[in-house]
């Protein structure tokens, strides 16, 4: 079976192909244009230019994707596209080029959840078995959750408020260092001392929830207190990493207690994933963690953290075959819930 998969959920146009041949699935391209430069000027996503960038590229990117896995359109089996959670317009963008390639070839179109695309993505590289506990970090979401199977998640916890990918940019748009934010603050954290002690939110609530926004405003207050020298920005962001850190290990720990009491003879198998998990620091720390924690854990490369089609081509081919029932009704969901 050959996937076509396609990704327009925010600033990311994105298309990629997935065969399972052999009872082996792999994935043959992985196309991406990243529309960073075009908001730039704005510090932050801005959805009518995302719109706009879409409808330019979204043919070229697929073309690319299919010269790249050396496959023709009568060669796809199962079309999919980013039904949500995302911005509205770009959803639109992708569920409908992908419904109409679906018509024009006679091919079932399968709409994806974002969410349960990344959830899947370690996946991808890994012999990664169920049932397994997710960190889902992204711009949009962060939550602790069991994937007992494909299509079956429990949400031990997520933020009620920024997430965490949020709080990384807000935090380089306070700071005045670019956007998007994440790969800003890590480059500044390198050089900088944790010197600064800022908010943990939640830290001590004994539950797997999170808060993100206590942070960020803990963050403005020395920054507006403080002259804002390199040296200082490079302090408050290694600060920033290093608090995001202890958060999420706390709540982590707490996770991996609730999966242990559920799954006391499974192996603990933790991932990490979105766009977050590519922080260098983060998941180096992590590593330490794990071991400390006894559970195994499991990160994608960076290319499959931040966004990207081929989890979700990847998703459709875990859970659909080419029998799938074509479900060109569809309207995009811009607030799917996993
Ligand atoms: O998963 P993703 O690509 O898109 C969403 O589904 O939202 O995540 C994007 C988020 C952004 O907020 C971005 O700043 C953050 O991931 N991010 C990072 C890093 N690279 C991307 N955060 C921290 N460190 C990074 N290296
Ligand atoms: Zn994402």
């Amino acid at each position: 079976m050959v996937v076509l998969g396609i990704e327009t959920s925010c600033d990311e146009t994105a298309a990629s192909i997935v065969e399972h041949k052999n009872g082996k699935k792999k994935v043959l391209s992985n196309i991406l244009y990243s529309q960073f430069k075009e908001h730039k000027k704005f510090g932050g996503v801005v959805p009518e230019i995302a719109f706009r960038e879409h409808v330019k590229l979204i043919d070229k990117i697929i073309i690319k994707a299919l010269n790249k896995g050396k496959k023709k359109f009568k060669d796809i089996d199962l079309i999919a596209a980013t039904g949500g959670p995302g911005l509205h317009g770009g959803l639109l963008i992708g569920t409908t080029v992908a419904k109409s390639i679906s018509l024009s070839i006679n091919k079932p179109f399968v709409p994806i959840n974002h969410l349960e695309g990344h959830i899947l993505s370690p996946r991808i590289e890994y012999n990664l078995s169920f049932p397994f506990l997710v960190l889902l970090v992204t711009g949009g979401h962060t939550m602790l959750i069991i994937a007992h199977k494909i299509g079956k998640y429990e949400i031990l916890g997520l933020t009620l408020d920024d997430a965490l990918g949020e709080a990384f940019d807000k935090v380089a748009k306070l700071l005045n260092i670019g956007f998007p934010g994440g790969p800003q603050i890590e480059k500044y954290a390198k050089k900088g001392v944790p010197n600064i002690k800022f908010a943990q939110p939640l830290i001590n609530s004994n539950d797997c929830n999170f808060s993100f926004s206590g942070l960020k405003t803990s963050v403005l207050k020395k920054v507006s207190e403080k002259k804002n020298s390199i040296k200082f920005k490079e302090d408050v962001c290694a600060s920033f990493q290093y608090t995001i850190l202890n958060i999420l290990e706390k709540k982590s720990e707490l996770a991996l207690k609730i999966f242990k009491k559920k799954f006391p003879t499974k192996k603990k198998n933790f991932v990490i994933v979105g766009g977050v998990a590519s922080n260098l620091f983060l998941r180096k720390n992590f590593n330490k963690f794990a071991k400390k924690n006894n559970c195994k854990l499991f990160v994608p490369n960076k290319s499959f953290c931040t966004d990207n089609a081929a989890m979700i081509a990847w998703t459709a081919m875990e859970k659909y075959n080419n029998k799938k029932k074509n479900n060109l009704n569809f309207q995009p969901l811009p607030n799917w819930q996993i």
